[in-house]
């Protein structure tokens, strides 16, 4: 590695270290896996158009990219430990690499089960009045700019919300949303939502397009 290149691998560390804390490794871990099963599994469905699919293949090779580091951050003992996961994510490169989306869906189904996010405070979710307001009222100043049109011809177009909603597992659906929202580089990468929040923002999406 050139030192500039060192230098400004550092930069961006230490920009982003204090983003997250212990814990929340551990989780960003077992979100970015669950995505990665969910991804697997629309690649690996025939419906999907071609164009989608060369879509979901960026963003998995980008997750393949970056799941190790995310598992040396996460540096859990015990079944999560990074000297169990190395190995597996190395596995999962290999399957991806020779273009067989069914045994990649395989693979990253056991990885997923292995190692499953907490979805309690989300599911089964509870749709309070409260709730309803906050998710529309976030979605409305937040969300919607981007995501009340979806490009049809865009390999990774910003999702119809409420679309996504019916059509994802919920637990997978969970995850999309606390692994899909993140700030600016310039602030921090981190999802800036509370759980609350999120489960807020549940409860709009799965209640139907207004
Ligand atoms: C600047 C535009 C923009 C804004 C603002 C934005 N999104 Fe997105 N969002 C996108 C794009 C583009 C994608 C698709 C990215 C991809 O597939 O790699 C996306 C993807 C997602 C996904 C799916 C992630 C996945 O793993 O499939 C969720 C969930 C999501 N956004 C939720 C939200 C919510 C909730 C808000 C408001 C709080 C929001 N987004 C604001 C552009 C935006």
């Amino acid at each position: 590695m050139r030192p500039g290149r060192s230098i400004t691998v550092l930069t961006l560390l230490a920009a982003c270290a204090p983003a997250l804390a212990a814990g929340e490794y551990d989780r960003a871990l077992r979100v970015d896996v669950a995505v990665l099963q969910g991804d697997a599994r629309l690649l690996a469905d025939p419906a999907t158009p071609a164009v989608r699919r060369a879509g979901l293949r960026a963003r998995i090779a980008s997750t393949l990219g970056t799941l190790g580091m995310t598992a040396r951050e996460a540096g859990n003992p015990g079944p999560a430990s990074p000297q169990i996961l190395l190995p597996s994510i190395a596995a999962l490169r290999t399957d991806f690499h020779r273009q067989r989306p069914d045994l990649f869906l395989r693979r990253a189904t056991s990885l997923a089960m292995a190692f499953p996010l907490d979805t309690a405070y989300f599911i089964p979710l509870v749709a309070t009045p409260l709730r309803a307001r906050t998710g529309q009222s976030i979605y409305r100043q937040l969300c919607i700019g981007c995501h009340q049109y979806t490009d049809p011809k865009a390999a990774n177009p910003a999702p119809d919300l409420f679309a996504m909603a019916r059509s994802t597992p919920p637990a997978e659906f969970v995850a999309r949303m606390l692994g899909g929202i993140h700030g600016v580089p310039r602030t921090t990468l981190k999802n800036p939502f509370s759980d609350e929040e999120i489960a807020s923002l549940l409860v709009y999406f799965s209640a139907g397009k207004p």
